[in-house]
């Protein structure tokens, strides 16, 4: 068999970010707003202070405007709680998205949940939740966006299709499940207690790996021609002493089984903050009167 198709998301983000501008001009042009995206850090997490400056960044590349809060990590949650209440109330705000994970004084929930349904475009608040679920109209999260948007490129229709979600975390496996389901996908969830999970993966059309941990999932675990997204993002030290970026899925092995594979980095990574400039436009549409889907 051939070797899988590498899925490029690096080249559909920039291509998904460069509409996303046109589509701010053309708002500003009907006597929309600038779209406008908070970002709030606790603290001083290393990886997530890459993120969000990546964030800010590519939200100003794309004509939006970014507000950025960097909180110190001694912050309490009742100071947190009262930058999320003055964003929520502040009119050239359309989108909030606080940077998880935060520091143990703070209740991730109790945070997530004050920021307005309207405005949370990570859609992790209880309503968005909810509406994935039920089917309704919410804030879908970022990443398991990107792999959705990555698969139906690669794939089409999703209809009838056997996936496996490997991880049940709230930020990226169980919403992935929901919207497969929604694809009329058939899908089963795996996580750390899975028994035969090499079986279980063996039976998947769609593989997608989101557990955390580096390249797990093995060549021979994977259904000959199957679709392969690979959500983990983890630094693993070299022989050299040096260090590098791999996914949850051993990518080698996995080439020359899989039908397509997303790679690490250039797969998955970039498909988040592009979503997530999806979701801070849309919100900024709505908020203000303007039907997204017209642009
Ligand atoms: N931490 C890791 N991924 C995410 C994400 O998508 N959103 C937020 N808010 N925090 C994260």
């Amino acid at each position: 068999m051939a070797e899988a198709v590498i899925i490029d998301g690096k080249a559909f983000a920039a291509n998904l970010r460069a509409e996303i501008a046109q589509k701010v001009s053309a708002l500003k042009a009907r006597g929309g707003p600038v779209p406008g995206l908070a970002v709030v850090q606790v603290g001083e997490n290393p990886a997530s202070q890459i993120y969000t400056r990546n964030k800010a960044k590519q939200t100003v590349e794309a004509g939006m405007q970014s507000f950025k809060h960097d909180l110190p990590a001694e912050t309490s949650q009742e100071d947190l709680l009262a930058l999320v209440d003055r964003l929520n109330h502040d009119a050239n705000v359309h989108g909030i998205l606080v940077q998880l994970p935060l520091p143990p004084q703070i209740d991730p929930n109790a945070v997530i949940d004050a920021i307005d349904p309207a405005k949370d475009v990570d859609g992790f608040n209880v309503v968005n939740v909810g509406c994935l679920v039920t089917g309704g109209e919410g804030m879908i999260p970022c990443t398991p966006l990107g792999c959705l948007m990555l698969l139906k490129d690669a794939l089409g229709d999703l209809k009838g299709k056997r996936a496996l979600v490997m991880g049940r975390s709230n930020i990226v496996g169980k919403p992935i499940a929901f919207l497969l389901l929604r694809e009329h996908c058939t899908v089963t969830m795996a996580h750390s207690k899975t028994e035969n999970l090499a079986e279980e993966c063996r039976r998947a059309d769609i593989l997608i790996a989101a557990t955390g941990q580096p390249r797990m999932v093995r060549g021979g675990w994977i259904k000959p021609g199957a679709t392969v997204i690979d959500v983990g993002i983890n630094r693993i030290e070299t022989e050299d002493g040096k260090s590098k970026l791999v996914g949850d899925v051993a990518f080698d092995e996995a080439l020359p089984v899989a039908g397509a594979i997303t790679p690490v980095p250039g797969g998955v990574g970039p498909m988040t903050i592009a979503c997530l400039l999806q979701n801070a436009f849309a919100a900024a549409c709505r908020q203000t009167g303007f039907d997204p889907e017209s642009f």
